[in-house]
């Protein structure tokens, strides 16, 4: 596995849909959520970030490993932290908290000072890692999957 890594903002159609393609293997292929629920009508409203790493067959493309989607939520300073995703085959290299850390910097640049998320029971932990907490303990079902509330002030 190459270890040249970047993370960019997606803003061209083919970084977008390099994003979605993570998600579908991630969520998709991996957690078993519905296509039709996974790509949903908040995407085209929404910021997106892509990692990807050299790749060591094709040199001129780079290879989509992870992204993370933020939804500035109109006329407040709260931002949704939602579909992050790191392929199976480059987790546990930083690239999530990366994603994270991009997500927050720009957040701020776009007046959001609150980041809201909703984290899958089990990776509670990561989260606590980036800073984030709990905002109530109740347990809800999103996508089939058992969901915690939680959040972090950016200011
Ligand atoms: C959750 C996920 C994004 C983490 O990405 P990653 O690139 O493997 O995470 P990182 O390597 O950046 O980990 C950062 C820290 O969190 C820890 N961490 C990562 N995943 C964790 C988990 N599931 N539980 C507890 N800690 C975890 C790492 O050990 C690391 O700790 P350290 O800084 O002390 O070394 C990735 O496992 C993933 O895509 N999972 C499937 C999709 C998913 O569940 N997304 C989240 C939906 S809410």
């Amino acid at each position: 596995m190459s270890t040249d890594y970047s993370i960019v903002k997606a803003e061209t159609p083919e970084q977008i849909q390099d994003c979605y393609a993570v998600r579908i293997n991630v969520f998709v292929h991996e957690q078993n959520i519905p296509l039709d629920l996974e790509i949903d009508e908040y995407d085209p409203k929404c910021y997106h970030w892509l990692a990807t790493a050299a790749n060591s067959t094709q040199r001129r493309s780079r290879l989509p490993l992870g992204t993370i989607r933020l939804y500035h939520v109109p006329n407040t300073s709260i931002g949704k932290l939602g579909r992050l995703a790191v392929d199976l085959s480059a987790r546990g290299l930083g690239l999530g908290r990366k994603l994270v850390e991009a997500l927050e910097k720009d957040a701020l640049t776009l007046g959001i000072t609150f980041i809201d998320c909703h984290s899958q029971i089990d990776k509670r932990p990561f989260y606590e890692k980036l800073g984030y907490h709990v905002i109530d303990g109740n347990i809800f079902v999103e996508d089939g999957i058992d969901h915690i509330k939680m959040g972090k002030s950016l200011s």
